[in-house]
């Protein structure tokens, strides 16, 4: 007889699931000690009454047909009929942590595979593909992952955003119905990005039960939380497919993004630990020991000014504040003046640059550094060469106006001669050039994205991810970040094929405190592109400190994004100073373990990485407010050897007199900022570290090495 119960461990996770005759999870969470097949005979629920006399199990694909009475994980129909599936399971197959089941509907005429994928760091990878086996179209509205959650999980956490505020964290209680997120800009979107977290009331960065989920897809998508009437309650995502978007003929199969699990009985961090670990492990592709250069970005110094012998001055300056990669913006191309024009002619401007890029590219390889350049392929401008000669290539309904978006359209990918067009034009950008990087952009949002007539949202993300592909494999050694307007469009599917995210357009360091711990759930910091930008910030104009704007930027991929030349003296030299913090910091911020702290003041903005092997630790304390409390609460520093001892270092701090009475804050330093002192680990998370009191919008830096 067949095992109807299947176990995927790993060190910190285990999940159980029932396999025949209906798939069914009946466990996940924290690994155990001892696990029999017999012990789920413990779970058999009872038969409420004045419902169906049969249990009703939530099954892996969620079907409506078991009595679920909530979302259910598939919805279609073939011209009205086979529109209630029900699978049973026709063969289990294992391959070390990795379970694949294959169940039928044969009524319907549907076939469904699902893998599901224990990786070593704990997190738990799901996916389904659907088969119509039937003549006739089998019409798909959704197909969904369904991930059951412990009746205790009482609260959500998700995400808001918006441009140049993304990765904004809410809460809200989850006792009945249902908390849904819907995205249908085209895109990952800034606004609802696909992350669902729910944990046991109250969880905190340390404390309490957490299953976090994330959607890898780089479109619509729609995530839920829902409580059933007899208080079971799951996890479900999808891509959100507009209507009549996804049709199945005969023979055909539709997969569902993958989703990405992680549980932890200790909080956020244990979530986000084990999330960073397995894209390090599985999907962060970055060559073996290289480290991940200082840019300097163009854009917000000169915008779309592109004068070769000015940014050939800009490299200089850029060199000598130990810039290793020179990143030139938008403005390079054919008529690219402003944001009006030209999005589609991936040709030369040869005006701006009458010998080519390759003398500049040399100069900026000569003074030691690599060469970047921004792209937007997607994007075409109704006033463009482009589309005076291909109006038809854009991503519409035919008999509407499309409106405009930064004053651009969408470039329709599934048009081959333009996705043939597209490859041509980057494969000359990057096979004539010495470009080792692309900030691949993506500026507006899909609004009736049509091919032949119908919807194509998901065709067209489905086509991003070819062109990508493809120019990836053609072009092997080159490094893209993924841009939509910042953090547009950032996901684990899109990571998969690039090495870096811009995580906002927004530079100012405060709002940074935010986006970037928001972000930190889901990414370690290497691939958050941070910069140092202007003192008064494009984006707010608010005006920051070198010191607060430095070291915001030091927890990600640090680059600079302003004008070299006109920056001042002390400007200048603060770039140096924070650059080379973070050329010295970088290895262990990229590849420790991250933690977030968790304050008693909300002012109060706490995390830090510690190595692996518990040696170093470094701690950014950051003051976005004006404190509640005359005192800061100590720093209780996670991460370290209980059992090691610690010598603290002040790396880095604002403007505060060291000696005397300590700035207008403080009449006295805490006495470890007076004199040296080593302090057990242990003692360190217990009791913790004194702090100084922190104007708003400044931070200190803290290092703990082992003795
Ligand atoms: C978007 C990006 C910016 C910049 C501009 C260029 O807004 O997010 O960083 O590249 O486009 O037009």
């Amino acid at each position: 007889m067949e095992t109807t119960c299947q176990r995927l461990s790993s060190a910190s996770a285990d999940l159980i699931i029932k396999t025949h005759p209906h798939a069914e999870i009946l466990y996940w969470g924290p690994r155990l000690q001892h696990f029999s097949p017999e012990y789920i005979a413990s779970l058999a629920r009872p038969v409420a009454n004045g419902r169906l006399d049969v249990d009703s199990p939530v099954t892996l694909m969620a079907e409506l047909s078991h009595g679920l009475f909530g979302s259910p994980g598939i919805e279609g129909h073939r011209q009205g009929l086979d529109g209630s599936p029900r699978f049973t399971t026709t063969s289990a197959i294992r391959d070390g942590e990795s379970l694949t089941l294959i169940a039928e509907d044969s009524v319907a005429g549907l076939t469904l595979e699902s893998q599901l994928v224990m990786s070593a760091a704990g997190v738990l990878k799901v996916r389904h593909g659907l088969r119509n086996l039937k003549p006739g179209a089998w019409q798909l509205d959704r197909l969904a992952v369904t991930l059951p959650i412990a009746e205790r999980a009482g609260e959500i956490m998700a995400f808001h955003g918006r441009w140049t505020r993304e990765f904004q964290p809410h809460r809200v209680s989850l006792a009945h119905d249902s908390y849904v997120i819907e995205n249908r800009r085209g895109r990952t979107s800034h606004e609802h990005f696909p992350a669902l977290i729910a944990g046991t009331p109250g969880f905190n960065e340390n404390q309490g039960d957490v299953w976090g989920v994330h959607l890898g897809w780089s479109g619509n998508h729609r995530l839920r939380a829902e409580v059933k009437t007899d208080g079971r309650r799951y996890l479900q995502a999808e891509a959100l497919w507009l209507p009549g978007e996804k049709t199945l003929e005969q023979g055909e199969m539709a997969w569902t993004p993958w989703l990405y699990a992680s549980h932890s009985p200790r909080g956020l961090n244990g979530m986000s630990q084990q999330f960073h670990r397995f894209l390090r492990d599985e999907v962060i592709r970055f060559p073996q020991g290289a480290r991940r250069p200082v840019h300097l970005n163009t854009w917000e110094g000169i915008y779309f000014r592109h004068d070769p012998d000015y940014i050939l001055q800009m490299a200089e300056a850029a060199a000598q504040l130990g810039v290793e990669r020179f990143i030139i913006d938008d403005g390079w191309f054919k008529g690219r003046n402003n944001d009006l024009a030209a999005l589609g002619d991936w040709y030369l401007d040869e005006q701006k640059y009458p010998q080519g890029l390759t003398p500049l590219i040399a100069r900026v390889n000569a003074l030691g550094m690599g060469f970047g350049i921004w792209v937007e392929p997607e994007m075409i401008n109704p006033d463009s060469d482009l589309f005076r000669a291909h109006p038809d290539w854009v991503l519409a309904l035919p008999g509407y106006a499309q409106a405009t978006g930064r004053h651009q359209y969408v470039l329709n990918l599934n048009i081959p001669a333009a996705f043939d067009y597209l490859v041509a034009r980057l494969s000359w950008l990057l096979g004539d050039h010495a470009i080792e990087y692309v900030k691949w952009d993506m500026n507006r949002e899909l609004v009736q994205p049509g091919h032949a007539g119908r919807a194509a949202a998901d065709a067209q993300t489905r086509q991003f991810y070819r062109l990508l592909d493809t120019l990836r494999a053609r072009f092997p050694a080159v490094e893209f970040e993924s841009c939509a307007s910042g953090g547009g469009r950032i996901d684990y599917e899109v990571l998969q094929r690039c090495h870096r995210f811009w995580a906002s357009d927004n530079n100012d360091a405060l709002e940074r405190t935010t986006i970037q711990r928001g972000m930190s759930y889901f990414f370690p910091p290497e691939v958050m592109g941070a910069h140092i930008g202007h003192r008064r910030c494009h984006a707010t104009f608010r005006q920051h400190s070198i010191a607060f704007r430095g070291l915001t930027a030091l927890f990600g991929h640090m680059g600079l994004e302003l004008d070299p030349v006109t920056a001042g003296a002390e400007e200048q030299a603060g770039y140096r100073h924070y650059s080379a913090l973070y050329r010295q910091w970088r290895d262990l911020i990229h590849g420790g373990t991250q933690w977030r702290v968790d304050m008693p003041d909300r002012t109060t903005v706490a995390q830090g990485v510690v190595s692996d092997d518990q040696q170093q630790a470094l701690f950014l304390v950051s003051q976005i407010a004006m404190p509640d409390y005359t005192l800061m609460a100590p720093l209780r520093v996670p991460g370290l050897d209980p059992l090691g001892r610690y010598r603290i270092t002040l790396i880095d701090h604002p403007n505060i007199q060291l000696t005397g009475h300590g700035g207008h804050t403080m009449r006295k330093l805490p006495a470890w900022m007076e004199q040296p002192q080593v302090i057990s680990g242990e003692w360190l998370q217990a009791a913790g570290l004194s702090l100084p009191i922190l104007d708003p919008e400044s931070a200190i830096l803290i290092a703990l090495t082992r003795e």
